[in-house]
């Protein structure tokens, strides 16, 4: 069974909620009559409600930035899965370099969030990647597997679109500088080939794995092309209604 490609847009802490309500109605707008792919949008918290409304009956799903592991309590500045839900949530980007290496979020941590968002019907889209450093000292496969190892630790996946992967190296994050196709489908294989040796083979076969770092309207189709890359987590080009729409309309 080939794997429906996911597009998702984090959209960072951007967007004013006016912002937020044009961009969003041009996602479902761009959206209309597509059928072999699924659109995926992540706002800021803030906008999550007012985004919400602009989705409803539409098929773009909409996702949060993070999400915490308990169901409520003394978590001060944190977002419950719940809370998510109630707003029609379904999706939470989980372990974003940016929660990693600005705000510290470890490996273990990262862990928790993935475990809880799936207790409570939200599928993660665990982020994982290596930095420059890390590649150039050669241990770029290795950072891989100790990151999907660690996130997954423990995490039984039933289904599997309950659960969703993106390789974004680092350095290609935001400075308009991509994995080329090779280096992308090489991670791609690889963390294919960790997930067949965790999960049961049709689960890690049909488990979803998105590029992201620098995708645009450019190199979308290329990346795409790729037989392991399986969509695109987009930042930048997700906030400009014409390049994600052509992001969107990719073609394999
Ligand atoms: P850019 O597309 O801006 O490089 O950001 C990628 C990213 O971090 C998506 O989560």
């Amino acid at each position: 069974m080939p794997r429906i490609p996911l597009i998702a847009g984090n959209w960072k802490m951007y967007t004013s909620l006016a912002e937020a309500r044009t961009l969003a109605g041009a996602v479902v707008s761009a959206c209309k009559g597509l059928t072999d792919r699924e659109v995926m949008i992540a706002p800021p918290f803030t906008a999550l409600a007012t985004v919400a409304e602009v989705v409803r009956g539409s098929q773009v799903r909409l996702a949060a930035q993070n999400v915490c592991w308990e169901e409520q309590g003394a978590f001060t500045g944190e977002i419950a899965p719940g809370m998510l839900r109630e707003l029609g949530c379904t999706m939470a980007i989980i372990g974003h370099s940016e929660r990693r290496q600005i705000f510290g979020e470890t490996d273990a941590l990262i862990n928790r969030r993935v475990a809880g968002a799936m207790r409570f019907g939200i599928t993660p889209i665990l982020c994982f990647g290596e930095t420059l450093a890390e590649r150039e000292a050669g241990q770029t496969m290795a950072v891989l597997e100790r990151q999907v190892r660690a996130g997954l630790s423990g995490i039984a996946v039933a289904e599997p679109a309950n659960l969703v992967l993106a390789y974004e190296p680092v350095w290609a994050i935001g400075t308009g500088k991509t994995a080329s196709e090779e280096q992308a489908q090489e991670a791609h294989e690889f963390v294919r080939n960790l997930l067949l040796d965790m999960y049961e083979k049709s689960i890690a076969q049909q488990m979803r794995i998105l590029y992201g770092g620098s995708v645009n309207s450019g190199n979308v189709d290329a990346l795409l092309r790729q037989p392991d890359i399986d969509g695109a987590l987009v930042g930048g080009a997700s906030l400009k209604a014409d390049s994600f729409e052509r992001i969107i309309h990719f073609r394999q």
